[in-house]
């Protein structure tokens, strides 16, 4: 199974348009070493023809000029992207959707919770509808069911994780777990399994059996520690009220770095990184915390074979 990295930041990408903290005007006056990050996206595909997006990020254009893979073959219209699977409805893993719009009826797999709020807080889907139209297949999380559907030479499944539904979405407040999926994807020529989960807020038992089954892993990487906007003076917001897991550990408890230090997956890799972490320096004490722990960190472009 290939795996391309198409976006490796959270929100606002990297560096963000309007931000001047340390590591967004470092990378932007050459003062630190770190690569610039579109908003996160990746493609995967068992034989590198056929390929699956996950999540539709606003910088998708730019993506997928940037990505050869993914550039027509055949004939005068074609694209070997046969559907969309989005982990949530938040705004820098569904905007993308509308770039697509010139292409044939989009196969768009999600929960029917993101369904909704893309039909109307956020109406893209109302409004795809005029273009491309929108094909949908409903991916409902446990304990409604965790069927594995196949797609593009691929089997894949959604898994309830808990996380936050964006500022927009009525959901946002509630308590309820199953607003919030991670994709695992299993090529069934070699049994390999991928776990695709850029907003992961907490790693339980069950969470760690969904990393524990999976050869790779493409996890939440947005924040180094639980306060870390707050102490830059960035905002107000804790890691917890946006639902993502902090690397290091805080006061809800261990963080993500030690729930891969478990993990049997080969590969471990942080995507989703917020401009304020400082894992993007890639000469930081951070950085080198996480090559010790064998931690990858994802970058644009990043291509992986499972
Ligand atoms: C998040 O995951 O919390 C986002 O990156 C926020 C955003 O969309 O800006
Ligand atoms: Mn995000
Ligand atoms: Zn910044």
């Amino acid at each position: 199974m290939k795996i391309l990295v198409l976006g490796s930041g959270a929100g606002g990408g990297f560096p963000q348009w309007n931000c001047n903290c340390r590591l967004c005007a470092g990378q932007r006056a050459g003062r630190i070493r770190a690569s610039p990050r579109t908003q996160s996206s990746i493609a995967v595909s068992a034989d590198g023809e056929r390929w699956l997006l996950l999540n539709a990020s606003p910088d998708l254009g730019a993506q997928l000029r940037a990505s050869p893979a993914l550039w027509p073959r055949h004939g005068l219209r074609h694209s070997p992207i046969e559907a969309v699977v989005l982990m949530d409805s938040q705004i820098d893993h569904v905007t993308g959707l509308l770039s697509l719009r010139e292409g044939s009826t989009l196969q768009l797999y999600c929960t029917p919770e993101t369904h909704e709020d893309l039909s109307s807080s956020l109406p893209l889907l109302k409004a795809l509808q005029n273009y491309c139209g929108v094909s949908w297949h409903a991916m409902p999380l446990a304990p409604h069911g965790d069927a594995w559907h196949e797609v593009a030479g691929l089997r894949m499944r959604a898994l309830p994780v808990p996380g936050k539904a964006p500022p927009y979405s009525p959901r946002r407040q509630a308590a309820a777990a199953g607003y919030n999926a991670a994709v695992q994807i299993e090529d069934p020529a070699s049994g390999r399994r991928l776990l695709y989960a850029p907003g992961m807020a907490q790693v339980g038992d069950a969470e760690r059996g969904y990393l524990d089954a999976c050869d790779c892993v493409l996890i939440d990487g947005t924040f180094w520690t639980e306060d870390e906007m707050v102490a830059a003076g960035l905002g107000r917001k804790l890691a917890a009220d946006m639902g993502h897991l902090p690397q290091c550990d805080g006061p809800r408890g261990p963080g993500m770095l030690r729930a891969l230090d478990g993990c049997a997956a080969r590969r471990k890799v942080l995507i989703h990184i917020n401009n304020s972490n400082p894992i993007l320096d890639e000469d930081g004490p951070q950085r080198a915390e996480l090559a010790r722990r064998g931690i990858e960190v994802a970058f644009d472009g990043m291509e992986l074979e499972v």
